[in-house]
């Protein structure tokens, strides 16, 4: 099956390349490098043991998207590509509804024009906005509380919308938790540019010596120890979902919505001290103000995806320190280039 992956060469969209190889699919890679390097390619071809075919352009280039997918016979799409930075998103608006709002609404245009009718969305758990209860089934309220969620909250929307006017497509909106890891071997992980929004990023490199500290956001929320609690799942295991969503309703007609969590929360400092064990390395804190945004708890009620997919996450904790310390230190600059 050829597959087009929009966002391919970033953090979640290689790894997924890597487990639609191994599960026999082809992917044909469509990015415009904004937050990747092409290096990513050599890494997947070494892992994978096959070069996947890489289109550089944007996705807002409707020409360019119609081509792609009338010219590699593709099937189906996998559409990753977007901006994906809260506190960013809050000064550049405009940027975040362009990307990630725009841009998918000329992929789906591109794709009727193509007469290519599956589709899997990057969606996020920052849908349910600040959640009334622990855990989260896919039939909560949604909501969002700055412009990157609300971006994916539209998108939704807009497909939502689209799936009820065209009901022979396969519409499939995959809901991550909070990804974390890297592939085993040490040769793919995440690579973030400047300063790591994300907990794991910033952890992994105080422990590479990249940064002095962490700050803790917030010891006063009512959860376990005071920190932030959050549903870490391994990129691998989010990766295999994307395949078992292509596998099990790709081509089934309808809207499908599927929570990728692994049903456990984590708190900051847990997460510290997973940290430290796997890589022997010391972590130094500081515990300060809450960032503005942040909810106390959040995680998956997985049972429709483990139902309806036959998917389950199954890293555990270790797996995912173990693994992104390989990468941290193997690659402490991240990608060459
Ligand atoms: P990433 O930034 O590593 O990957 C996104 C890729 O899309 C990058 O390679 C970037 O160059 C490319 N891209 C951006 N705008 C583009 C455009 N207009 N045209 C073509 N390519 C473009 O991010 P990621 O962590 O791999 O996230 C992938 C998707 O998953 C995003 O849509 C993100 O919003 C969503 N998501 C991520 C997380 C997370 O914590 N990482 C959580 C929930 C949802
Ligand atoms: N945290 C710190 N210090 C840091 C970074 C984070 O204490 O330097 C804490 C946060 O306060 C939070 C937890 O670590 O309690 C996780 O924070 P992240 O920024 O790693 O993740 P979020 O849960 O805030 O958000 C992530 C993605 C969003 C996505 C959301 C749900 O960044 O894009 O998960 O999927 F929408």
């Amino acid at each position: 099956m050829n597959v087009l992956v929009t966002g391919g060469m970033g953090y979640i969209g290689s790894h997924t390349c890597i487990q639609m190889i191994q599960a026999g699919m082809t992917p044909i890679i469509l990015d415009n490098l904004y937050n990747s390097k092409n290096t990513v390619l050599d890494r997947i071809e070494k892992v994978a043991g096959v070069r996947p075919k890489f289109i550089e352009g944007d996705i807002r280039d409707k020409d360019l998207l119609t081509s792609a997918l009338k010219d590699n016979a593709i099937e189906s799409v996998i559409h990753f590509a977007g901006l994906k930075a809260v506190g960013e998103s809050v000064e550049k608006p405009l940027e975040y509804y362009d990307n990630n709002v725009n841009g998918t609404l000329v992929l789906v245009d591109a794709m009727r024009e193509a007469g290519v009718k599956t589709l899997v969305f990057s969606s996020s758990a920052t849908v349910y906005g600040d959640p009334a209860s622990v855990p989260i089934t896919e039939d909560f309220p949604t909501s969002a509380t700055n412009p990157y969620g609300r971006s994916k909250l539209m998108v939704e929307e807009c497909l939502t919308d689209f799936q009820k006017a065209n009901s022979d497509w396969s519409i499939t909106l995959l809901r991550y938790f909070n990804p974390v890891g890297s592939h085993p071997s040490g040769e793919l992980g995440e690579d973030p540019q400047g300063i790591p929004n994300n907990l794991m990023p910033f952890v992994s490199q105080v422990a590479v010596g990249r940064r002095e500290f962490l700050s803790v956001f917030g010891s006063d929320y009512p959860t376990k120890d005071g920190t932030g609690v959050r549903d870490y799942i391994h990129v691998m295991d989010l990766s295999d979902g994307h395949v078992a969503a292509l596998e099990k309703v790709g081509n089934k007609s309808g809207l499908h919505i599927y929570n990728l969590g692994t049903g456990n929360g984590y708190s900051v400092l847990e997460m510290v001290k997973a940290f430290e064990a796997a890589s022997g390395k010391p972590v130094p804190y500081k515990l300060v103000e809450r960032r503005a945004g942040d909810i106390a708890e959040c995680w998956a009620d997985p049972s429709k995806a483990i139902n309806d997919l036959g998917w389950k996450a199954e890293r555990t904790l270790n797996e995912m320190t173990e693994d992104t310390w390989r990468w941290q230190s193997n690659n402490p600059d991240g990608y060459p280039g």
